[in-house]
């Protein structure tokens, strides 16, 4: 039997219902989330008992820390289990604001802090506060997938900007795309996909860009935990002219490796919270209140950057472990990305008639290699594929190993 999901219909979905069960326009643009889809077709065929190597996956392969288990059952039979105010505990709030001000250098308080189900609707939420239809929002590529898909669901246009050829987000080429109509930026430092950390000076000159533009900048820092080399520059830290327009997006879905629970927050000038908040009470109420006691008890204990800290040792052996490989393998063009957890290999010297970009060749991985990829065209870069090194040493060298013998096959 052979799986497939890359065809391109599959990101050109155009409902073609009878007239009675029409979908809204607006519902219908929206493209499904390609990493998702791929990572449960794989799971569908290891469960079928087929032998799949998974680099797909979007999350940290590490339990929770065991204060966080307890703290979570201990707020459950406390009785914890009732709603919770809508932008999150006071509590909670104010500890995410007085952690994120220590390591910014800066003053937030609990008014300037969201906490929802996920950094996912963070974003979301940030969208609909600040852009209105016809708005233009700047997204450098690559990017990851649901940006632009958001802004659609807010009426706006997102427009896409180029990088570096190893994809470093560049202030210049960003504001190659500055229009009448452009009201935010969306930088996600850390990369996904590219593992590309934004340099300081890069983000101090799209700041000065917003600033002297009237802009918003929407700083997606989900991946901050994960940076190997160099540092990362959190837009909270650039100085109070730039705070005042800033949205800071981050979470404990990868910091805490709790991806499945949906918690995130939002971090923004107090009207920007309000507005967050408002539209949050009419659509998910709160983030599960046990969840929340959770978070804040591992934020009071400081434990937040041990344990990622203790992560990130670990993926750094395996960015090396990765990359090492990847880069003998002959015609696969492989950078050494700073952050993130992921490998963004050029492989478009394997394109050919027969194999006609990274869906394809995505697919014949999968389904010939028994190795799951995500294809770059759904970042915006159809010429790579997003490989994850949130998997085990013993997991990534016989991945490694199929790869290569894969690619040896083809002719670069
Ligand atoms: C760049 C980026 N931003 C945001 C998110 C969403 O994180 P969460 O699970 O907290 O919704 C992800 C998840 O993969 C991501 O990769």
């Amino acid at each position: 039997m052979r799986f497939t999901l890359f065809s391109n219909n599959y990101l050109k979905y155009t409902p073609n219902l009878p007239k009675m069960a029409d979908i809204s326009v607006k519902a219908g643009q929206v493209k499904k989330s390609s990493t998702l889809a791929l990572t449960s077709l794989a799971k569908g065929m290891i469960k079928e008992g087929r032998d799949v190597v998974l680099f797909g996956a979007g999350e940290p392969d590490f339990e929770p820390p065991r204060e966080f288990d307890d703290s979570f059952y201990s707020a459950l039979k406390e009785g914890k289990t009732k709603y919770t105010p809508v932008a999150g505990i006071a509590e909670l709030r104010k500890a995410i604001a007085d952690y994120s001000s220590e390591k910014r250098g800066t003053n937030l308080f609990r008014e300037n802090v969201i906490v929802t189900p996920g950094a996912k609707y963070s974003l979301f939420l940030s969208m609909m506060a600040v852009l209105n239809r016809g708005d233009e929002i700047i997204i450098p590529r690559p990017y990851w997938v649901s940006y632009a898909e958001q802004a659609k669901l807010a009426d706006a246009a997102p427009v896409i900007a180029d990088s570096s050829e190893d994809f470093e987000i560049r202030a210049d080429l960003i504001e190659s795309k500055l229009t009448q109509r452009t009201r935010a930026i969306l930088i996600n430092s850390p990369n996904n996909p590219s593992g590309q950390v934004l340099k300081r000076n890069e983000a101090r000159k799209i700041a000065d860009m917003a600033i002297e533009n009237d802009i918003w900048i929407i700083s997606d820092e989900v991946y901050e935990p994960f940076v190997y080399e160099g540092k990362h520059s959190s837009f909270l830290s650039l100085g109070d002219d730039i705070k005042s327009r800033t949205i800071v997006i981050n979470g404990f879905s990868k910091s805490l490796a709790i991806t499945g629970l949906r918690i995130g927050y939002a971090i923004a000038p107090e009207n920007v919270i309000d507005a967050m908040s408002g539209m949050q009470g009419h659509t998910v109420s709160n983030v599960c209140s046990a969840l929340q006691y959770a978070a804040l008890d591992v934020l009071n204990k400081s434990l937040l950057d041990s344990f990622s800290a203790g992560m990130r040792r670990v993926f750094n052996k395996r960015r090396m472990m990765m990359y090492s490989s990847l880069k003998k393998i002959e015609g696969v063009n492989v950078y050494l990305p700073m952050g993130a957890f992921y490998m963004f290999p050029d492989v478009s010297s394997f394109y050919s008639e027969k194999i006609n970009g990274s869906f394809e060749l995505s697919e014949l991985l999968l389904n010939k290699a028994g190795v799951a990829v995500i294809p770059g065209a759904g970042f915006g870069a159809d010429n790579n594929i997003r490989l994850s090194y949130a998997c085990s040493d013993e997991t990534i060298e016989k991945g490694m190993e199929r790869l290569a013998e894969f690619f040896s096959g083809q002719g670069g």
